[in-house]
C-alpha cells in the first residue's frame, strides 16, 4: 500500500481529482468505481470545479457506484443513487446511460447483483476505484463478519453504520434501511487500481487494521493489503496509528 499523508482533506481531495482528470484526459472511457459517505464529498466538489473551469470531459466515462440502499429507489433523497445525482452527476456532463447502479427495488436481490457483476465485467472491469472506510473497518458494506460473501450480494448492516448514515433519515436511524446491495471484497479487488480515502480520528484504529493487522473478515478492509495497487490517502488524525518507518509513507506537504 502506498500511503500519503494530508494536512487537510481538501488537499486529498484536489490531489485525487486531479488524478482522475488526468487519467480521464488520457483514457476518456475510464471505468470508475465511485463511493458514497462524507468522506468524498470534497472530491466531488473539486471534480466539479475541474469540469468547470478546465472542461474534463466525462462524457464517456463510465461508473460503477459500491453500493445502494435494499428498498429505496432512485428518487428517495436517502438513496446513494440520489447523493450521486446531488454531488456529482447533476453537475458533469456525464451519460446517464453509463452510470451504473445497484437498484434497490429489483425484485430478486441475487439477480440484481448477477446483473452487476456481469455489467462489470462486460465495461471491461474498473479502472480505478475510490473508497472510503467505516470507523469499524467495512468496505462499502462489507461490514466485519465470520465469514464475507466474496461477490456482490444483499448485506445486514451493522447499527454503527446505520447510526453513521442516519443524516440522510432525518437523524433517525430507526429509518435507515436495515440492508442494502453492495460489491463483494472480491469485486473490489479486482479493480485495476484502488485508492482509499480516510480522514479524522473515528478511522485511526480502521486504518491501522487495514494497514498492519492481519487479513480478517473481522476486518473486511484488511484484505485490501492482497491487492498490489492500493493507494491511501489520509490526514494526520486518521494516519496517527500507522507506522510510518515500515511502509511507504509520503507527507503530501513536508
Ligand atoms: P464516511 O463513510 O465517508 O461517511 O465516513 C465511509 C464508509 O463508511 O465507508
Amino acid at each position: 500500500m502506498k500511503l500519503t499523508v494530508f494536512r487537510h482533506e481538501r488537499e486529498a481531495a484536489a490531489v485525487l481529482a486531479d488524478r482522475i482528470a488526468a487519467e480521464v484526459a488520457a483514457n476518456p472511457a475510464l471505468v470508475l468505481g465511485l463511493a458514497t459517505g462524507r468522506t468524498p464529498v470534497p472530491l466531488y466538489q473539486r471534480l466539479v470545479d475541474l469540469y468547470r473551469r478546465r472542461g474534463i470531459d466525462f462524457s464517456r466515462v463510465t461508473t460503477f457506484n459500491l453500493d445502494e440502499f435494499w428498498g429505496l429507489g432512485p428518487d428517495h433523497p436517502g438513496s446513494y443513487r440520489a447523493y450521486m445525482q446531488r454531488h456529482l452527476f447533476a453537475h458533469v456532463n456525464i451519460d446517464p446511460a453509463r452510470v451504473h447502479f445497484l437498484n434497490g427495488l429489483a425484485p430478486d436481490a441475487e439477480r440484481e447483483c448477477a446483473r452487476y457483476e456481469r455489467a462489470i465485467a462486460e465495461a471491461g472491469g474498473i479502472d480505478l476505484q475510490v473508497l472510503g472506510i467505516g470507523g469499524n473497518g467495512h468496505i462499502g458494506f462489507n461490514e466485519p463478519a465470520g465469514a464475507l460473501n466474496a461477490r456482490t450480494h444483499l448485506a445486514v448492516l451493522k447499527p454503527q453504520t446505520r447510526r453513521a448514515n442516519a443524516s440522510f433519515f432525518g437523524n433517525d436511524a430507526s429509518r435507515v434501511p436495515a440492508d442494502a446491495l453492495s460489491m463483494g471484497m472480491a469485486t473490489i479487488l479486482q479493480s485495476r487500481t484502488v485508492v482509499l480515502v480516510a480522514m479524522g480520528r473515528g478511522k485511526r484504529r480502521a486504518v491501522e487494521r487495514m494497514v498492519h493487522g492481519p487479513l480478517t473478515t473481522r476486518v473486511p478492509a484488511s484484505f485490501l493489503q492482497l491487492h498490489p495497487q492500493v493507494e491511501v490517502l489520509l490526514d494526520e488524525a486518521a494516519a496517527e496509528s500507522v507506522t510510518l518507518s515500515a511502509l511507504s509513507v509520503t507527507a503530501a506537504n513536508p
